[in-house]
């Protein structure tokens, strides 16, 4: 579904990828693990045209996004739904308004049918009825839902996460992994699960890469990566900076 070749990019002075290679199979989950900084928001950024490689190819469904400009980018925002880490709601909109939104956006007008559409997704991140809610009242573990079915609510093939548990205590975190699980079930959709977060990679994965010094260091499933002896990947999964005191 998605498949990126030989991604490089530089941000300021920094190469923060330097050559990445990556397949994410059709109606699976990948996880992209690594460390804080590492890359991982920026390489989501290029699955959805947000930035253009210095170098490489981006394909989703075959199709090389990588030289699109902003306006041909419209049909892959709709089969590629992005959460940000901030959830990104506009705090000056209701729950269901901020969910009405990109419909609008994607020329929806039909009242009833966005009305339809947005108790749907509710539903799906269970949160049916609250659209009248302000993002203001919402707890992170439920606004993090929100930005969730606002990614949803376009039906989206393809949902990357950016972060989804990150800033949660252990419940909602548990939570959301659950939620994600349960999403992937129901709508077989391909996701990307981008995070530090050794629960959540485990909980949501059916394979892991791990992001490190610009590159994809390893990639496996789970077992393989439980099982490696590698020292960089065994102090990241035990949160070991590998630093001596
Ligand atoms: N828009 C930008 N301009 C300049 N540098 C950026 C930009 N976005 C990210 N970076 C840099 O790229 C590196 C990787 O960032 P990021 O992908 O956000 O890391 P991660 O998501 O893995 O924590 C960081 O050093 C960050 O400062
Ligand atoms: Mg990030």
């Amino acid at each position: 579904m998605i498949q990126v070749i030989g991604l490089h990019k530089t941000l300021g002075v920094e190469k923060v990828l330097c050559g990445i290679d990556l397949i994410v199979p059709e109606g699976g989950t990948l996880v992209v693990l690594g460390r804080s900084g590492s890359g991982k928001s920026v390489l989501l950024k290029h699955l959805v045209g947000l930035f253009q490689p210095d170098a490489g190819r981006v394909l989703v469904n075959g199709e090389d996004i990588s030289g699109l400009k902003e306006r041909q980018l419209g049909p892959i925002r709709k089969k590629v739904g992005i959460l940000f880490q901030s959830g990104a709601l506009f705090d000056s909109m209701s729950v269901g308004e901020n969910l009405a939104f990109p419909l609008r956006e994607s020329g929806m007008l039909d009242p009833e049918l966005i009305r339809e559409r947005v108790a749907e997704a509710l539903g799906m991140v269970d949160l049916a009825g609250e659209e009248g809610k302000m993002p203001e009242n919402l707890s992170g573990g439920m606004r993090k839902r929100v930005g969730l079915a606002r990614t949803l609510v376009s039906r989206p093939a393809c949902i990357l996460y950016d972060e989804p548990t990150t800033g949660l205590d252990p419940i909602a975190t548990d939570s959301i992994n659950r939620l994600i699980r349960r999403l992937q079930k129901r709508l077989r959709s391909t996701s990307v699960v981008v995070t530090h977060d050794m629960k959540t990679a485990f909980h949501t994965a059916d394979r892991i890469a791990f992001l490190h010094e610009g590159r994809i260091y390893f990639e496996g499933t789970v077992e393989d990566l439980r099982a490696s002896e590698d020292p960089v990947l065994v102090n990241f999964i035990e949160g070991r900076s590998g630093e001596s005191d």
